[in-house]
C-alpha cells in the first residue's frame, strides 16, 4: 500500500466510525463497526493513545470493534443463535452492544466457553425463554446440588456491563416448583441458574440487574478472579401462592478472589454465600433485603471430599428481614466430609429483622447435641471475626441474637467479637450463646442449655 494511501485510509477511519462489510454469515439486522480510534497512525509508536488499556491490559472500550445484532420482537423472538454469532465475532478484543430500550430473547442453551478478551454492554434486557419442557431437557447440568443452568460463559478476561437487566423470568418457574423441595432426593424438576460461569478467569459484571431466576441467580465454578460491582439482583413474585424459592444471590464452588461490591440483594434466600473450596473473599457496601444472609458455606457435606473456606473480609453490610445475618455452618454427624474455614471477618455489620442475626453452626445440618458429640465435625473453624454488628433481632429466638455452637471436641478456635449491638424485642439483655467454642470469644456469653429461646 502506498504512503498515501495508506494515511488517508488511517484518516478517514478516524473521522467516524466505519461499518464494515457485510460477510455471508452475518444475521439480519446484525452490524460490525469499528472504533472511531481504529487507525493504524493512533498505534504509531509516539502517539498519546498506546498506554490505552483496561485492568487486565487489553483495550478499553472506545478501542473496540462493536458487533450488534437485531432486537427481538417479542417474547418468543429467540436471537440466541446472533448473539453467539455475535460474540464469536467479538472474542479477541471487540464488543458486543445489546441496546437500550431493545429486549433480546434467548430461547436455546448457549455454550460461551470459548471467550478471551471480550466485552458485554448490555443496556437492553437479556431475557429467557420460560419453556419449560425445552429447558429441562437441553441445559448444562452440574452434580453439585443438581444444578442446571442455560447458558455457561468461560475463558478469560469478560466484561458485562451496562445498565440493562438479564431476566430469567422465573415466575412459571417458580409456580411450576410450588411445593417441591430441592434437597429432596426424588426432586426431577430442575431449576436453571441465572449466570454461571466455569473454568474462565478474569470476570467483571457491574451495573446490571440480574431479575427473577428460576433458581440461584448466580454461580461460579473453578473460576478465578470475579468481580461484581453496583448490581441489582431481585426475585419478586407476582403469584401470591408461590414465592421464588432457592434464588440466591451468589454462589460458588472452587473460587479462588471473589468480590462483590455496592451490591443490593432483594431474595428469598441466601444473600451471598460461597460455598466449597472458595478462598480470597472480598465484600463490601452489600445491601440484603428478606434473605437467608451471608453466610459461609455449608461445607464438609460429602464423606471422604475435603472441603474449605479461607481469607474473607466482609464489611459494611445492611441485612433487613431475614432469617439470618452473618452465618458460617459446617457439616457434622455420621457420614460427612471434612476440611476447614478460616480467617474470615465480619466488619461493620447492621442488621434488622433478623431472626438469627450471628450464626456460627458446626453441627450443621440440624445435628443433635447427643449426635454432634458422638460425631463432631470435621472442618475446624479458626480466625472468625465480628466486629461491630449492630442491630436487632426479629425475636423469633427470644432473646439470643447471637448462637456460636461447636462440635464437643472438634476445632473451633479464634473465634472473636468485639462491639456487639443486637437486641432483640423479646426482652434484654439479649443473649449470646456459645458452646465448646476453645478460649475466650471476647464477650459475655451462655450455653445454649441457659438461654431463654
Ligand atoms: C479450561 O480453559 C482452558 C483455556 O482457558 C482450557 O485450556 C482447558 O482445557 C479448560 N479446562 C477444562 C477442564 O475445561
Ligand atoms: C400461582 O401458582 C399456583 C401454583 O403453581 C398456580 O396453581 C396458580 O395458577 C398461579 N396463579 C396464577 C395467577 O398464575
Ligand atoms: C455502606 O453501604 C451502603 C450500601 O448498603 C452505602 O450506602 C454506604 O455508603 C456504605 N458506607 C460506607 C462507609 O461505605
Ligand atoms: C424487603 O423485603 C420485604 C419482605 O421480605 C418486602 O416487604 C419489602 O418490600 C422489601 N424492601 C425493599 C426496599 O425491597
Ligand atoms: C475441594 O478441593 C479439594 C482439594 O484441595 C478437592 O479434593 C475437593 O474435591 C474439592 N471440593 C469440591 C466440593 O469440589
Ligand atoms: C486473612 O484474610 C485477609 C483477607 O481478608 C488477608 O489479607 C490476610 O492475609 C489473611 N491472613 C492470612 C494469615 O492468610
Ligand atoms: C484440623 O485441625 C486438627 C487439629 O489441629 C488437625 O490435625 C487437622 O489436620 C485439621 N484438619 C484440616 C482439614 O485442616
Ligand atoms: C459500625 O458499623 C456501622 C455500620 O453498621 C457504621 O456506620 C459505624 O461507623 C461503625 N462504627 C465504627 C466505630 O466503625
Ligand atoms: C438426636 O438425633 C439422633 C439422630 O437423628 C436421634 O436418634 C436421637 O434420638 C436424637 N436425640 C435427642 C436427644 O433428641
Ligand atoms: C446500641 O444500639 C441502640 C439502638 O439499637 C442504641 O440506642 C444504643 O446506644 C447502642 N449502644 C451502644 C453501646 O452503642
Amino acid at each position: 500500500m502506498k504512503l498515501s494511501h495508506f494515511l488517508a485510509c488511517s484518516l478517514a477511519s478516524l473521522a467516524s466510525a466505519s461499518v464494515v462489510a457485510l460477510e455471508n454469515d452475518t444475521p439480519v439486522g446484525a452490524a460490525i463497526s469499528l472504533p472511531r480510534s481504529n487507525s493504524l497512525l493512533a498505534r504509531f509508536p509516539f502517539s498519546n493513545n498506546k498506554h490505552r488499556k483496561d485492568n487486565w491490559g487489553n483495550r478499553v472500550e472506545k478501542d473496540r470493534k462493536e458487533i450488534t445484532i437485531r432486537a427481538s420482537k417479542n417474547d418468543h423472538d429467540d436471537v440466541s443463535a446472533d448473539f453467539l454469532w455475535a460474540l464469536k465475532r467479538a472474542n479477541h478484543g471487540g464488543l458486543v452492544h445489546l441496546k437500550k430500550g431493545k429486549k433480546y430473547v434467548i430461547g436455546k442453551k448457549l455454550d460461551l466457553t470459548f471467550l478471551n478478551d471480550v466485552y458485554v454492554k448490555l443496556d437492553g434486557e437479556l431475557k429467557f425463554t420460560n419453556d419449560i419442557e425445552y429447558w429441562q431437557a437441553n441445559n448444562f447440568y452440574y452434580a453439585f446440588q443438581k444444578s442446571i443452568t442455560f447458558w455457561v460463559w468461560g475463558g478469560k478476561d469478560i466484561k458485562i456491563y451496562g445498565s440493562g437487566v438479564i431476566n430469567g423470568n422465573g415466575q412459571a418457574w417458580w409456580d411450576g416448583f410450588s411445593g417441591a423441595e430441592i434437597l429432596d432426593p426424588n426432586n426431577k424438576y430442575y431449576r436453571p441458574i441465572l449466570f454461571l460461569t466455569d473454568n474462565a478467569t478474569n470476570i467483571e459484571v457491574s451495573g446490571l440487574h440480574l431479575k427473577d431466576s428460576p433458581c440461584w441467580t448466580t454461580f461460579f465454578v473453578r473460576t478465578k478472579n470475579v468481580v461484581f460491582d453496583d448490581v441489582y439482583i431481585d426475585a419478586v413474585s407476582t403469584n401470591a401462592s408461590t414465592l421464588p424459592k432457592n434464588t440466591d444471590g451468589f454462589d460458588s464452588l472452587n473460587v479462588d478472589g471473589l468480590t462483590v461490591t455496592n451490591t443490593r440483594v432483594n431474595v428469598g434466600d441466601d444473600c451471598f454465600s460461597p460455598k466449597p473450596n472458595t478462598t480470597n473473599i472480598f465484600v463490601k457496601n452489600l445491601w440484603c433485603n428478606g434473605t437467608h444472609g451471608v453466610s459461609m458455606g455449608s461445607i464438609g457435606q460429602y464423606p471422604g471430599v475435603k472441603d474449605y473456606i479461607s481469607n474473607a473480609w466482609i464489611e459494611n453490610v445492611t441485612l433487613l428481614n431475614g432469617q439470618n445475618g452473618a452465618r458460617l455452618k459446617a457439616w457434622a454427624g455420621p457420614n460427612v466430609g471434612y476440611g476447614f474455614i478460616d480467617n474470615i471477618t465480619y466488619k461493620d455489620i447492621h442488621i434488622e429483622n433478623t431472626d438469627a442475626p450471628v450464626v456460627l453452626d458446626q453441627c450443621y445440618f440440624n445435628v443433635n447435641e447427643t449426635t454432634c458429640a458422638a460425631y463432631p465435625s470435621k472442618v475446624n473453624i479458626t480466625n472468625v471475626k465480628f466486629l461491630n454488628i449492630s442491630g436487632t433481632s426479629s425475636g423469633k429466638n427470644g432473646k439470643v441474637v447471637a448462637d456460636l455452637t461447636c462440635s464437643p471436641g472438634a476445632t473451633c478456635n479464634g473465634i472473636h467479637l468485639e462491639d456487639i449491638n443486637l437486641t432483640s424485642p423479646a426482652g434484654s439483655p439479649s443473649q449470646i450463646v456459645c458452646d465448646n467454642i476453645q478460649g475466650d470469644i471476647g464477650v459475655d456469653c451462655i450455653p445454649a442449655s441457659e438461654a431463654d429461646d
